[in-house]
C-alpha cells in the first residue's frame, strides 16, 4: 500500500496484532485476582481491539460474576505495569463521576501489575461506523468535556504529555523528507510548512479540561444506559476539544464521513479558532506519519499500518485545511 493521500486505503482493525492469554500470565498474578475477585476463573474471551500487547480479557468466575481484567508484566511492555498503575489513578479519581468502568481491585505480583474491572455490559461502535452511533458518541464526548473541565485531577498539561511525540514534522524535516515525499508527495512538498504548523500546537491544546488522550472506536463501549469511555492511562489536561481533533481522522478511516464537516458542527470547536484546530491536526498529523515510518515496537506489530492509514487520511483532512487557509489569507 503505497502512493499519495487520496488513495484509496486499506482499512487496518484496530488491533496491534498480540495479546497475552489468562493462561499465560504468572500463576502469583493469577491467583492473587481470583482471591481479590473471591472465586476462581473458569472462562476467557480475550478482546480482539486494542493496542497494548498485555491481557485484556472477559473472565467468567466460579461465582458466575464477570469481570474484566488488564494485565502486564515488564516482559510484556517495559513500561507496562506503569502504564496500569497510572490508568489505575485516573479510574479511581473519575468514580461515579465519568461514564468510566468500576476499579475493582489493582494487584501486584512481582514486576506484574492486574486491573480487575467491571465488566462492561456495551460493545464497541459498529465499524465502518454507523450515523446514528456516531451522533451519540460525539454528543458523549461533548458532555464528557463539561464534566471533566476543570481537570478533577492533577495530570500532565497536554504540552508535556505529547512533547516528545509532537514533533514528527520538525524530526522529518530535519532527517527523512524522501520517505515523506514517497508517502505522500504534496506532503513532501510542504514538509517545513507543516512543521511551522506544528510548532505552534502547545499554545492550541492549551485549557483546563481532562482529556482522555487516546479517544477512538476501541477505546468506547456503547451500552444500554450511554457511552462508556475506556483505557484511560493517557489523560493529561488541555483544550476540550483536543480529543476529538485527535480521533476524528480514525472516523474518517473507519468510514464516519467527513472530519471537516463533524469538525465545524461540533459543539465544543464552535468559538475556538480554526488555526488552533489546524496546529493541533499538523500535530498529530507528523506523529502518525513519522511513526509508521519507524520500525514495529516490540510486541505490537500491527501499529505501524493503522498509524500510517490514519496518516494518510489525516493528511487528506490537513491539505484541505490548509488550503482553506491560504484562501482566506489571499
Ligand atoms: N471494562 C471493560 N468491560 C468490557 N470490555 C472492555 C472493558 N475495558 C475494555 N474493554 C474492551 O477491551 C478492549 C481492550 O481494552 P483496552 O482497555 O482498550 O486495552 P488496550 O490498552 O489494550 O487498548 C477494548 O477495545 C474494549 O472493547
Ligand atoms: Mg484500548
Amino acid at each position: 500500500m503505497s502512493g499519495d493521500v487520496g488513495d484509496d486505503i486499506v482499512v487496518p482493525a484496530a488491533s496491534g496484532g498480540t495479546r497475552l492469554r489468562w493462561s499465560a500470565l504468572p500463576s502469583s498474578l493469577r491467583t492473587a485476582v481470583e482471591s481479590a475477585s473471591g472465586s476462581r476463573v473458569v472462562a476467557e474471551r480475550s478482546a480482539s481491539g486494542g493496542f497494548s500487547p498485555g491481557l485484556a480479557s472477559r473472565l467468567t468466575l466460579a461465582s458466575g460474576r464477570r469481570i474484566f481484567v488488564k494485565a502486564m508484566g515488564e516482559a510484556c511492555l517495559p513500561n507496562g505495569p506503569q502504564i496500569l498503575r497510572r490508568e489505575a489513578c485516573v479510574l479511581s479519581a473519575l468514580a461515579g463521576s465519568a461514564p468510566v468502568p468500576r476499579l475493582e481491585h489493582m494487584v501486584e505480583s512481582d514486576d506484574w501489575v492486574a486491573l480487575v474491572l467491571e465488566d462492561v455490559q456495551g460493545s464497541s461502535p459498529r465499524q465502518p461506523w454507523d450515523h446514528a452511533e456516531l451522533g451519540q458518541v460525539l454528543s458523549a464526548m461533548a458532555a464528557l468535556a463539561a464534566t471533566l473541565t476543570p481537570a478533577p485531577i492533577a495530570a500532565p498539561a497536554a504540552a508535556e504529555h505529547w512533547q516528545d511525540e509532537f514533533t514528527g514534522w520538525r524530526q522529518l524535516a530535519a532527517s527523512d523528507r524522501a520517505a515523506v515525499t514517497e508517502l505522500s508527495p504534496w506532503a513532501g512538498d510542504h514538509v517545513d510548512e507543516l512543521a511551522r504548523w506544528e510548532t505552534s500546537w502547545t499554545d492550541a491544546a492549551h485549557g483546563q479540561t481532562l482529556l482522555h488522550g487516546d479517544l477512538r472506536a476501541d477505546n468506547m463501549l456503547l451500552t444500554a444506559d450511554g457511552v462508556v469511555f475506556v483505557d484511560w492511562p493517557w489523560a493529561c489536561v488541555g483544550a476540550p476539544w483536543v480529543d476529538l481533533v485527535l480521533m476524528l481522522p480514525s472516523v474518517a478511516m473507519q468510514g464516519g464521513g467527513d472530519p471537516e464537516a463533524i469538525v465545524t458542527s461540533h459543539p465544543l470547536t464552535q468559538t475556538i479558532e480554526p488555526d488552533a484546530i489546524t496546529s493541533v491536526l499538523a500535530a498529530v498529523t507528523g506523529f502518525f506519519v513519522f511513526g509508521s515510518l519507524q520500525p514495529p515496537p516490540p510486541g505490537i506489530p500491527l501499529l505501524r499500518g493503522f498509524q500510517r492509514a490514519q496518516g494518510l487520511v489525516a493528511l487528506n483532512w490537513l491539505r484541505q485545511r490548509l488550503g482553506q487557509a491560504d484562501l482566506a489569507r489571499n
